[in-house]
């Protein structure tokens, strides 16, 4: 069987699988896609149209109608119908709205096709949750990059504050945060899941430079094992 030139990094919120996963590609020099931020787009925008966020022909609609634009520019990390997205879809609100969102089948199947034709010629890092397991089963490299919840929603909340965000608590945060895992973990459609042969990461006691070695280590070898050019 021919592997897809994917490396697939899955996980939750919070586990530092963004990070690891941007500079993996910056160090490897391939694509990086971040697939949350697909959602987190898709949520603003039906957000600013009073769409609402349920199955049915307005959500078919919008997503028959929109332009969705990733990896532009460096400055434009993501668009719908020209409009940069980048970093509006970081605020606290909009990870409510795609976790909403995330839950649709139609929003599902579109960013499946929108993800498997991105990744269909290059090499490319792509994080989300249902990467390894349903967007592309046959990545060459899976990896499963998790911590604890603590650790996770304490990582959180840092963001929010480096971001300007200074309204919530850490006890705030963290039930957010077990909020978001449980509707990830049991939504019907792609949960979040390790894939059965994704290599486990756990982040929450191991220093950044240690993880990124390890990993692009297994990443190079398993390249060169199959012939892929990195
Ligand atoms: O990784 P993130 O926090 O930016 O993701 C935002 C939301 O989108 C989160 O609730 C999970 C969901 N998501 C998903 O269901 N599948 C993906 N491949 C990526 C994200």
């Amino acid at each position: 069987m021919s592997l897809s030139k994917v490396i697939a990094i899955d996980g939750p919120s919070g586990s530092g699988k963004s990070t690891i996963a941007k500079e993996l590609a910056q160090s490897l020099g391939v694509l990086y896609i971040d697939t949350g931020a697909m959602f987190r787009s898709l949520a603003y925008m039906c957000e600013q149209r009073s769409i609402a966020m349920t199955s049915g022909p307005s959500m078919e609609n919008f997503l028959k109608t929109i332009k969705l634009e990733y990896g532009k520019s460096s400055e434009c990390l993501i668009c719908v119908d020209g409009e940069n997205l980048t970093t509006k879809i970081r605020e606290h609100s909009v990870s409510k709205l795609a976790s909403i969102i995330s839950q649709i089948p139609e929003v599902r199947s579109y960013l499946l096709n929108f993800q498997r034709e991105l990744a269909s010629k290059v090499v490319c890092v792509m994080e989300g949750r249902d990467i390894g397991t349903v967007v592309f089963p046959d990545a060459f490299c899976k990896f499963f990059v998790t911590a604890s919840v603590e650790v996770r929603s304490q990582r959180r909340l840092d963001q929010l504050i480096e971001g300007g965000d200074n309204e919530m608590s850490l006890d705030q945060v963290m039930a957010d945060v077990k909020k978001r895992d449980a509707s990830d973990m049991n939504r019907e459609v792609a949960p979040l899941k390790k894939a059965s042969d994704a290599i486990l990461v756990d982040t929450s006691e191991m220093n950044q430079a240690e993880v990124l070695k390890e990993l692009e280590g297994g990443i190079r070898s398993k390249a060169k094992e199959i012939g892929i050019n990195l």
